[in-house]
């Protein structure tokens, strides 16, 4: 399997924008690529200016929203809860088997996980299960404000401690003109981290070539194809 496993801190911090914005460079590289979120939840709420998920994961990879995203539930809860609501159970086996599926020809692909790495998909198995089964190396999406420092430290342990592959932190949406605490913020969590902290700037749109332009400043394909490495200076 070749690509990215792409978790954040919290819900809401960039992972659909930042993985959109991977495969949309990647498509506009020439690069064949697939795209997959194991369980989409929330589908009941009003989508406001980016679709949901699937779709806009759908629309850049060239496939169907359901062919991205094989579990779909309305409520905007954890999926364990989700499924649990629809009276049903996500079943571990499956989940890992449509994950293979996904990213077994040779494409590159790109996992977006959901919540955070502790996120449950049932009772024992939470989505660093999956990340660490699947074996991607793995992109973290953090927020670039108040607050980000604790979360994204406390992501790096729990990837840690499963030996999960770590290549990065992004701060996402990064603005034009970061504050005092926003730079500080990308290099205590480099250097206290001891990772390679990248910044995804604010996409205008849900268009392709919007996604495509902020996706080609980041260094996907050494995240994806080669091993680790921490720059001395942050990138951005
Ligand atoms: N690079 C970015 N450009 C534009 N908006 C962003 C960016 N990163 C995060 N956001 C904002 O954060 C919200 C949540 O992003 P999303 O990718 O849906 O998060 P997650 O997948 O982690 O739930 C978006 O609706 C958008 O308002
Ligand atoms: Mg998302």
């Amino acid at each position: 399997m070749r690509g990215l496993f792409v978790t954040g801190t919290d819900t809401a911090v960039g992972k659909t924008i930042l993985s959109a914005a991977l495969l949309a460079a990647m498509v506009s590289e020439g690069e064949a690529v697939r795209a997959h979120k194991p369980v989409v939840t929330g589908l009941d709420e009003p989508s406001g200016k980016w679709p949901p998920d699937h779709e806009l994961l759908a629309t850049v990879a060239g496939m169907t929203p359901r062919e991205v995203a094989p579990l779909r539930y309305g409520p905007a809860v954890s999926p364990h809860l989700a499924a649990q609501l629809a009276g049903e159970h996500i079943h571990t086996a499956r989940l890992l088997a449509a994950a293979r599926a996904a990213g077994s020809n040779g494409t590159l692909i790109v996992v977006e996980g959901v919540g955070g790495l502790l996120t449950p998909f049932a009772e024992s198995y939470a989505v660093r299960d999956l990340a660490a089964t699947l074996g991607l190396p793995v992109l973290i999406a953090a927020r670039p404000g108040l607050g980000t420092i604790n979360h994204t430290l406390l992501t790096l342990e729990a990837a840690r401690v499963a030996e999960l592959d770590v290549r990065a932190v992004v701060l996402t949406p990064w603005p034009a003109k970061p504050s005092v605490l926003e730079r500080s913020n990308r290099d205590t969590i480099a250097r206290v981290g001891e990772i390679e902290v990248e910044c995804l700037e604010r996409v205008r749109s849900p268009a392709a070539k919007d996604l495509a332009g902020a996706g080609a400043t980041l260094p996907w394909r050494r995240w994806c194809c080669s091993g680790n490495f921490i720059p001395s200076e942050p990138a951005c």
